[in-house]
């Protein structure tokens, strides 16, 4: 089968079969296919879209493009959690020692951030020692002796779908619901899971922005995930303020202690982190409820399981063993401190997010191109969320940087970022929908 014969049946809005789109995922594995074609079909892909079961052929294709891992041997369910991603979005590091406490087994596959989002994998290379790269046996043993493990994505999980990402990445073909379908899911199929929760964000810091383009890009992640044979739903979570208080590197994995011993959990934060927790212990079949689900999840952190299933990953994979007495030392720790000052008195109404993101950039702590380096220890604290009352001279956040001018700049983003009215503004919900599915069998 010629790429250029199927290329040119998507061009012209044809559906494509199974074993077309199977050979073109093999010619872009063996590398047949070469980079301007896979850009051509990721361009009629993304102007005309594919069929539900177009999208599942692609994603099971690129799923076997590479090693599939098996857990079958592990005493519990294999379940993770997968974000779309944002804005102080540490919810990974507290979520899967949470899950774990309850019995699942979560071996996270996790990636770098890109553009204003963070990545959960930068986080932990903030934590001196911490191996995002561990080999495959330590993975295992960690996973099976701690719970959870969360690492970076091996070169050997699903090969096809990192080479489309990086021609997408660099023809404006990223943001089409079938090929971010294709790609998120057949790394998730790859890493062996039982059962899978969506957190798919929405708002002005989120890859969607409207709730219609996040219920499509949610429906058509479970409706295809099922249909792979993967137990998923999805929630559809607020992303219109950064959801943790702290944007960052390290700043973030401080936040996750806080939260984890319960020095301090803000309140959304808490929300989601929880309400993810329950579903995936509800999928995973730990929970006959989500009611039961979030007691379960609760019990956990409260009795502090899950901030000792973290202590022990931490350690598992090469970090201090006294991680949570003392992350301060452990985190690197930016020279410059700098608050960023409200101008008047009034409420938080809006916070535009994606700014917040970019000023973590503009500090060093995020990256332009994948292959740039990142400052782990600057970022932001202190981030106040969208209701609060403040007054003129008081801080909206505190930017951690490197040098003065850094911080300086990223401040001037800040401050723009945030519109203080003199109304509070009416609250809105962390969590906007669940999307469900059951999975296909046979
Ligand atoms: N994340 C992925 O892994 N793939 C996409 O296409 C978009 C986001």
């Amino acid at each position: 089968m010629l790429p250029q014969e199927i290329i040119r049946r998507k061009r012209d809005r044809q559906v494509l079969t199974g074993s077309e789109i199977a050979a073109f995922i093999a010619g872009l594995t063996a590398g047949t296919v070469t980079d301007a074609q896979a850009a051509a079909l990721a361009m009629a892909v993304f102007l005309n879209g594919m069929r539900r079961e177009e999208a599942l052929a692609l994603t099971l294709a690129m799923r076997d493009s590479g090693e599939v891992l098996d857990w079958s041997d592990m005493p519990g369910p294999v379940t993770d959690k997968h974000s779309t991603g944002g804005i102080g979005d540490n919810v990974s590091l507290m979520l899967a020692p949470i899950v774990a406490a309850c019995g699942a087994y979560v071996p996270m596959i996790s990636g770098r951030g890109l553009g204003h989002t963070g990545g959960t994998l930068d986080k932990l290379d903030s934590i001196s020692g911490y191996r995002t790269q561990p080999d495959t046996e330590t993975f295992r043993r960690v996973v099976r002796q701690v719970g959870c493990a969360i690492i970076g994505q091996t070169a050997s999980l699903a090969p096809a779908d990192k080479r489309l990402y990086a021609v997408r990445d660099v023809t404006a073909t990223v943001e089409s619901i079938p090929l971010i379908t294709a790609s998120i899911l057949s790394k998730k199929l790859a890493a062996g899971l039982q059962s899978l929760v969506l957190d798919v964000k929405v708002g002005n810091g989120a890859f969607m922005e409207k709730p219609r383009d996040a219920a499509a890009l949610a429906t058509s992640l479970v409706e295809v995930a099922n249909g792979a044979g993967l137990r998923t739903s999805a929630l559809i979570t607020g992303m219109s303020e950064p959801l943790a208080a702290a944007a960052g590197n390290a700043v973030e994995v401080a936040n996750a202690v806080d939260f984890l011993t319960g020095t301090h959990r803000g309140q959304r934060l808490e929300k989601v982190t929880l309400a993810l927790a329950a579903e995936m212990l509800l999928v995973a079949g730990l929970a006959d409820s989500q009611a039961e689900g979030l007691r379960l999840a609760r019990q956990a952190l409260e009795s502090g399981a899950a901030a000792e299933r973290f202590a022990r990953m931490v350690h598992g994979l090469g970090g201090p063993a006294d991680f949570m007495e003392r992350a301060h030392v452990h985190l690197p720790r930016a020279p410059v401190e700098h608050a960023v000052i409200a101008a008047r008195d009034g409420f938080v109404g809006s916070v535009a997010t994606r700014s917040i993101g970019l000023a973590v950039v503009v500090l060093g702590g995020g990256r332009a191109r994948a292959e740039d380096g990142i400052d782990h220890a600057v970022g932001i604290t202190g981030l106040l969320p969208l209701g609060a009352e403040v007054r003129a001279g008081e801080p909206l956040a505190i930017v951690h940087a490197r040098a003065q001018d850094d911080a300086e700049q990223a401040a001037q983003r800040i401050r723009t970022a945030y519109a203080i009215e003199d109304a509070r503004p009416s609250p809105r919900d962390a969590i906007a929908r669940r999307i469900h599915g059951s999975p296909a069998t046979g």
